[in-house]
């Protein structure tokens, strides 16, 4: 391990306990690859989700459900090589857990194995108790999400914003409960009211991190590629893009070109 390595408290499932504890903010961004993990760590981010939204962001796949276990260990073991301070949380993708608790077992075995994660994440409350009690069997570290859970799309219609609605509000209160008693070690709330997110947030004893669940939670989640400006047509009210990397990127490849077609790259300097 280097000096650089030692100088970082590793951040750890107590770390982000501790931090719920002292009312210190959680955050956390995607990261799906070696070079921007490697950014966002030495920037001083508390965790790193590889989010099965590399189905949509780095495979252009309309919705997270094609991407494979396969594929997950790939980006998760290409953000493992970059980090030296953060949390790495890969999910569990469609098709890996649900309805089958031996196999949500073995899909977050080779998660941890291959990639050298650090914990997983999965979609949904009571359906998967099953599933979460028997990864922590293995003493993988789980991590839960409520509310707008893109993996059931085609059971919801839309993207629109979750529990509005009483008996929903319940039912997602209930099963932040459940997931906290079967040993899930934080929540994300994704699209949900700020009022109930904010409910859920001060009874659980879990650190809550909400995206698109307003400010009364324990953290904050976004996808970088959004909050960085590199996608430009997902643009819901929560988002809040720190950078216009599409306009960086689009200018630089443009003077790219310009200098190669007028022979101006390389010059006399930039050749041996
Ligand atoms: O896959 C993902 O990026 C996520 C976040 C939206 C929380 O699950």
């Amino acid at each position: 391990m280097s000096i650089h390595k030692k100088e970082f408290k590793k951040v750890t499932t107590h770390v982000l306990q501790e931090m719920k504890r002292n009312g210190e903010k959680i955050s956390m961004l995607t990261a799906y690859d070696y070079t921007l993990a490697k950014i966002v760590d030495a920037a001083g981010i508390d965790v790193i989700l590889v989010g099965d939204s590399a189905s949509n962001v780095m495979a252009g796949h309309e919705t997270t459900l094609p991407i494979t276990l396969d594929q997950m260990i790939y980006h998760a073991s290409s953000v493992i090589r970059a980090i030296d301070r953060a949390l790495v949380v890969v999910d569990l993708p469609f098709g890996s857990y649900q309805g089958n608790s031996k196999e949500a077992l073995f899909s977050s075995i080779r998660i941890m194995k291959e990639s050298g994660a650090h914990s997983v994440k999965l979609e949904g409350g009571r359906e998967v108790k099953e599933s979460i009690a028997r990864i922590l069997t293995a003493g993988i570290p789980v991590m839960g999400h409520l509310g707008l859970t893109p993996q059931s799309i085609y059971k919801f219609g839309t993207y629109n914003v979750r529990a509005k609605e009483e008996e929903e509000a319940e039912r997602l209160l209930e099963d932040a409960h459940i997931l906290q008693e079967c040993g899930c070690y934080a929540l994300v709330l994704e699209k949900i009211p700020a009022l109930l997110a904010t409910k859920v947030a001060a009874e659980l004893t879990i650190p809550v991190i909400g995206i698109g669940a307003g400010g009364g939670v324990d953290g904050q989640v976004l996808v970088a590629h959004d909050m960085l400006g590199l996608t430009t047509e997902f643009s819901p009210r929560f988002l809040r893009r720190y950078a216009n990397l599409d306009e960086t990127i689009t200018a630089a490849v443009k003077g790219y070109i310009t200098d190669v077609k007028s022979r101006d790259f390389p010059n006399k300097d930039e050749q041996y």
